[in-house]
Order: C-alpha cells, then structure tokens, then sequence
C-alpha cells in the first residue's frame, strides 16, 4: 500500500498518494485530483511538476549533480565516447565491445542522406537561421524514411533512432557548407563520428584536411557534457510532441525548435554575442553586470542560471577547466575569454547573483571553445543538438515504451465569461 498525504480542500478530505523516486525525490501524485476533489493543481512555468518518471538522467540541482543512468557525468566525460554515452542512455546500460562495435558500425552505414534531400538546401535562403534549416529538414526525413515511422514497432524504432544519429551531423554541416558557399563535403566513414563531422564542417575538395584527434575528442566531450538533461524545454517538447504518437523525426524536429530559443540552448550563441559586444564597447565588465541588475532593463547576463542548478553546474566545471587545454593546442588567444573570467569573477562576488543562485552554466565557456575551433556562432546550438539529439531520442524512447497518455494539461481560465454575440453594426 503506497502512502498517502491527506490534504482538506472545502471542508471535504482529499487523499494523494506519495511518491518516492530512487534518488529521495518526493511528490505527490496529484492525477485523481480534480477527479475526487474539482481541483486542479496550477504551476506556472511548471517549476514543481514532475511530468514523468524517468530513469535516464538525475539531477540533483542543490549538490550540481548530474548522472545518467548511474553513472556521474565527470566519469563519462574522462572515459566515454559520445557514441558509447548515446547507447547508455538510449538502451539503458553501458554497451559491450561488440554492442558498442555493431552500434557505430550501423551508424556509420547511415550517414549519408537521400540526394532529393539534399536538394531541399537549394530551396532555403542561404542566410537562413541553421537551426530553422535543422528542423525543416529533420521533419522531412520522415518524407524519406517513411519505412520506419511506427512507433510500436521496435524495428522501426530502432532504425530510426540509427538514421537520426547518423544523419544529423550530416545535415548540420550541410548547413554551415551551403550558407558560406563551398561544396558540400560528404560523409567519410573510415573516419570516427566527430572526426567525420569535423572533416565535413571544415575541408575542402581542394585541399586534404587534417582533425587533429585532440581536438575530436575535445568535441567529443562537449557532445557528452549535452547528452541528456532530464525535463528541460527541449526535451519536454519532444515528449509532448511524441505523446500524440508523432513520429521520431517530427518529436525531434520540434525539440530543435525548443532548443533554439536564447534562454535554452540558444544562449550559447548569445553569450558569444553578449561577450563581443562587451568587447566592442571598451571590455567594460562592470558596466554590463550592472545592466544586468538593472531591473528597468531587460538585459540579463547571458550564460548565467539555471532553473534546477542553484549552487553551480558541473557541466560549466569541466567545459571550463578545459578551456585553456584546448586554445593553447590550436594556439588561439582570446581576448573573449578575459572577458569572460572576468564577468564571472564580477559576477560571482556581487550580492545579487550570489542571492539569485546565478552562477555560469553550460554555454557560457561552450561557445569559446566553439569558435576557437572555427565554428561561426549561428552554429553553436547546432553542436548542442547534436549532442542532447541522444537523450531526445532515450527520452521520447522511454515515453512511447511506458504506453503514457497524450500530453494535455489543463489551465485557469482568466478571460471573459459568457457573452451574446453583438452585431457588427452595434459594436462600439
Ligand atoms: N542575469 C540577470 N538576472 C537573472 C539571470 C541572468 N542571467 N537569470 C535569472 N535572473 C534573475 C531574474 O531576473 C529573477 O530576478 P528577480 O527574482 O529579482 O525577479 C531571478 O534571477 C530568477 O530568475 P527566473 O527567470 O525566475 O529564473 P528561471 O529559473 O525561470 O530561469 C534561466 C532560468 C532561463 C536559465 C535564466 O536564469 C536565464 O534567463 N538565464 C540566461 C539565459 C541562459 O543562460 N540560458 C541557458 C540555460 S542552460 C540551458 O538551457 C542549456
């Protein structure tokens, strides 16, 4: 028998069972609420709703913990691969040599994309977003594929989860190749997965180019650090979408929409932006930070808090302990990343970030290290999709498997009540 919490609502007692996750997370299972009592529950920006129960990713936001599967993002990121990580949370456990073999072996089977497809480029303004373009033509793969669009079918799934994984790298420098002009660079696949995305990002049919394997494996874990973050923006956007039954390739398509929005992934972007402009007006730090306390404006520092980390995360730790490692490799002097320690260093001693719990997260160094590898700043929450693509795909994978119902929540109604209709001629 589960507990109970008894609550009173109009005089009249209401029972909702507890709910325990396996790391002490308590809740309580609001579901018969309205059912036992006309009552929903409100939560505006859904702060205190746990949507789901999921055993892909913890987050302990009071400690900056963060693990998949059980296993601590730091220990992944030291001695995974990103491919390795995608089958973690995808199947669940850790693969074996072989699983992990046969895993990238298919993988790289699929990487190239039908020629039709690749035509759709020719159709898009070349200044256009890339994550416009991301979205459109992730939807379209399932004008495609349409041999694996059945959600309960496991060999459909499976093929698709194979397809997306291969093809969006593919898709995505594409992208970056067609907006500057050059030839599109195809797949190759002697090479590993972020190397072949590097080689199609960066070389030319003129000249041999070299990935530097440093550099791949400093890619490589950027893509790890992405890999999954529970119920975020994105990923809730793949699951509502899912729960209708959309396919894979739609559920994703819209989580690429979700992720592009400046206050979730496209904040990458916008700390890069947010950083030259500083530059550009003198490296006037303080001035900044200020703007930010500055509740008349509407500036905020970009790169800085998280609505479930509220003492750091530890994805920003690791990205910025190897900022240096990888600028001194590719000897790239930044003058982006003074400012950026020293908006930090500001921002961290300042009373009102300190009581906010604002601390710098995820994108803020990412995007340093993007552009010291050469990647225009449009790009960067194109590198963050394909990193989170994984935990899309465990978690829409997780969803369809526990048979959940369609997404639909409720709301307060606050607009007017009923009314007769006035007659154009009588309205004032
Ligand atoms: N700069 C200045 N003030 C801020 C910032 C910031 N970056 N972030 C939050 N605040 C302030 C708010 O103004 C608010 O102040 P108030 O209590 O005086 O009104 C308080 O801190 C709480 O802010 P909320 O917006 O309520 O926090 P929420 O949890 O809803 O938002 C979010 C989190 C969206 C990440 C927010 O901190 C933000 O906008 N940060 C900048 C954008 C960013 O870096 N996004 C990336 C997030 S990580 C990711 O998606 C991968």
């Amino acid at each position: 028998m589960s507990q109970q919490v008894k609550i009173q609502l109009d005089g009249q007692d209401v029972e909702l069972p507890l709910i325990e996750g396996s790391e002490g997370e308590k809740a309580l299972d609001v579901s018969k609420l309205r059912a036992q009592s006309g009552y929903i529950t409100y939560d505006g920006g859904f702060g205190n709703t746990g949507a789901c129960q999921s055993g892909i990713t913890f987050v302990q936001g009071e400690k900056g913990i963060l693990r998949h599967r059980g296993y601590s993002i730091e220990g992944l990121c030291e001695h995974a691969s990103f491919l390795e990580v995608a089958y973690l949370l995808i199947y669940g456990e850790l693969p074996t040599q072989s699983e992990l073999t046969a895993f990238m072996d298919e993988i790289t089977q699929h990487t190239l994309i039908h020629e039709d497809l690749r035509r759709i480029y020719d159709a898009l303004p070349k200044d256009a977003h890339p994550m416009a373009i991301l979205s459109s033509v992730v939807c379209c793969l399932s004008t495609f594929y349409q041999d694996s669009l059945d959600y309960s079918n496991p060999d459909h799934v499976r093929l698709s989860i194979i397809r997306l994984l291969a093809k969006l790298p593919t898709i995505a420098a594409f992208t970056y190749k067609k907006s500057i002009g050059q030839p599109l660079i195809y797949p190759r696949n002697d090479l590993s997965y972020t190397a072949n995305f590097l080689n199609m990002m960066f070389a030319l049919p003129t000249e041999s180019y070299h990935v530097d394997p440093d550099i791949s494996e400093a890619l490589d874990q950027l893509l790890i650090l992405h890999g999954d973050h529970e119920q975020n923006c994105s990923t809730s956007t793949v699951r509502m979408v899912g729960s209708s039954h959309a396919n894979l390739f739609a559920s994703v398509s819209a989580g690429i929409c979700a992720l592009w929005g400046p206050l979730h992934g496209g904040a990458n972007q916008a700390v890069l932006e947010m950083l030259q402009a500083i530059h550009e007006d003198g490296d006037d730090v303080e001035k900044y930070v200020n703007l930010a306390k500055d509740k008349t404006s509407d500036f905020r520092l970009m790169g800085f808090g998280h609505r479930v980390y509220k003492n750091f995360d530890p994805r920003a730790q690791i990205i910025k302990s190897s900022v240096d490692k990888v600028l001194n490799k590719l000897g790239v002097k930044d003058p982006l990343l003074g400012i950026a320690r020293k908006l930090e260093e500001i921002a961290l001693n300042d009373e009102y970030f300190s009581q906010r719990k604002l601390y710098p997260n995820v994108d803020f160094y990412s995007g340093i290290i993007y552009r010291a590898l050469g990647f225009p700043s449009d790009m960067f929450t194109v590198l963050f999709s394909i990193g989170r693509l994984p935990g899309w795909i465990a978690q829409w994978k997780e969803m369809m498997e526990d048979q959940s119902r369609i997404a639909r929540p409720r709301q307060i109604y606050t607009g007017s009540t009923e009314r007769d209709y006035v007659p154009i001629d009588q309205r004032s």
